[in-house]
This record gives C-alpha cells, structure tokens and sequence, in this order.
C-alpha cells in the first residue's frame, strides 16, 4: 500500500497537470501530439525519385521549370494571388529547385524571410547555391523531415504548399508543424491537382491520393478554416484553396 502522503501527492500532481494541459489547448495540439506517436505513411514511397542519392537537381528543374507545367505557366498569377507584403516570413514547402524564390525574395524584400524547405538534401544544396548565385538574399534553404517542417513556433505568416501536398507522406504530422510555425491569422495556400475520376487524367488519378474535398477536410481537420477558392486563369487542372490558422480555442 502506497503512504497516504503519497497518493495525496501523487493526486494533487495529476490534477495539476491536467488542469495545465487543458487550460490553453490549440485546434492543431492534438495533431501535434498524435505526430508524436508513431505513424503510418499514408503513401509510402511517393518521395522515393526526391530521395535518391543520385538525384540530379539541373535534370529536375528542366521538368519543374518549363513553359509546359501548368504551375510554372502560371507562377506570376500565382505570387500575385498570395498577396505577399514586404517584411513577411514565408515558408516554401517542398520547394523542389526553387521554382518560385526569385519572385518570394522581391516580394518579400530585405527585412523578409524565405524559408525553402524540402526533405530531399540535394535540392536544399541546390536552392542554396541558387540563392547565392542569383543574390537572393532574403532567401535561405533548408531541410525538413517528413513528419515535420522543423521551424520554430511562430516564425513564419505563410506556408505555400504547391504540387506538394499529395508528396506529405504523414499530412497530419506536417500540417500541425506547420500550424505551431504559423504566426496568428497565418495563412496556408494549398495548389494541388484536381482529381476526378472519369475526368482527371490517368496519371493523376494514380499519383494524387485524394481529391480536393478529402485534402480541404484534412487540413481543416488539422486546425485551419479555408477562406477561399482562388481562380487562377491559366490553370487547366490545378486549383488554389486559401486557408488561415483557426484562432486558439480554450477549454
Ligand atoms: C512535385 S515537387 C514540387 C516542387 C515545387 N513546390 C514546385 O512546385 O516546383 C514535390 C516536392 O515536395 C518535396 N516533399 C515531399 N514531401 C515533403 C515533406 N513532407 N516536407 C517537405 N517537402 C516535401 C519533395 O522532395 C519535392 O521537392
């Protein structure tokens, strides 16, 4: 039988402690504790051609980076959609080559901050000879897991996730990293492909997972309230969804 002073204590302790945890408790808490056990790919292998040690960043950025992707045709109506203001601190996740940092770093000026993540170290070598290169000096590469994007609390106003969303091997998991990074009233833009069956062509239909409502719901699911839908003219099977970190609920 343990003392009596003891289970008191024991007790006392117990109720202390929950009574802390539940006192400020954010939509994205619970995403970011579950990231913590252990987790299940929901697409193992997606990343497998990034994560190769002979990925060859110049051969990849001729795909990424050319007049036929729908993303690159339309980068300009892109970065004007996302409203990006001098000062701010953006993350690029899952930047590839570096698509879109040139355009970031004016937008964002010498007092912003361009975060490149990308979980594929050669691409991260690559963005940050890139910014040197072309004197992109509110730019900085960097690498981030698979179930975490890896920058501090409130460091950042945006997460752009573009053709990168279905490649999150663990969304859950990355997706509360990046509501504990994102800066109050911080915003999400998500560009993914539209996937419909009957529609969509068949190497969409095999490489995306899930289609707009099933990744809209996720997200929200993870502690972020969609704000809207953005027209982007010049895409053809893309969209754009604009997302913003739920405020703090307390218990
Ligand atoms: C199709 S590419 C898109 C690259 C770039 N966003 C663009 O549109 O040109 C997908 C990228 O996501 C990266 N990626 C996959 N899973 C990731 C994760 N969990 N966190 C960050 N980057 C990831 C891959 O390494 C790859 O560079």
């Amino acid at each position: 039988m343990p003392h009596p002073a003891t289970t008191v204590a024991v007790s006392a302790a117990l109720v202390f402690g929950l009574a802390a945890c539940q006192q400020v408790r954010t939509p994205g808490f619970e995403r970011f504790n579950a990231a913590s056990a252990p987790a299940t790919s929901v697409n193992p292998g997606i990343n497998d051609a990034y994560l190769a040690e002979d990925l060859d960043p110049e051969a990849w950025q001729q795909r990424f980076e050319v007049e036929t992707r729908e993303i690159y045709d339309a980068r300009y109506e892109i970065v004007r959609a996302l409203h990006l203001q001098p000062g701010m601190a953006i993350a690029d996740v899952g930047a590839g080559t570096g698509l879109f940092l040139e355009h970031f770093n004016a937008a964002v000026g010498p007092r912003g901050q361009v975060y490149a993540l990308d979980i594929a170290p050669a691409f991260v070598d690559h963005m940050n000879q890139r910014a040197h290169e072309e004197q992109l000096d509110s730019v900085v590469a960097l690498l981030c897991s698979e179930d975490s994007i890896d920058l501090p609390p409130n460091s950042i106003n945006l997460a752009f996730i573009c053709d990168v969303y279905h490649h999150f091997e663990y969304p859950q998991a990355s997706m509360a990293s990046i509501y504990e990074a994102l800066r109050p009233n911080g915003q999400v833009v998500v560009i993914d492909f539209e996937r419909i069956p009957g529609v969509s062509r068949q190497w969409v239909l095999d490489h995306v997972r899930a289609d707009k409502a099933t990744f809209t719901a996720e997200i929200e699911d993870a502690g972020f309230e969609l704000v809207e839908e953005v027209e982007i003219d010049r895409f053809r099977e893309s969209y754009f969804l604009r997302f913003r970190k739920a405020p703090e609920r307390r218990r």
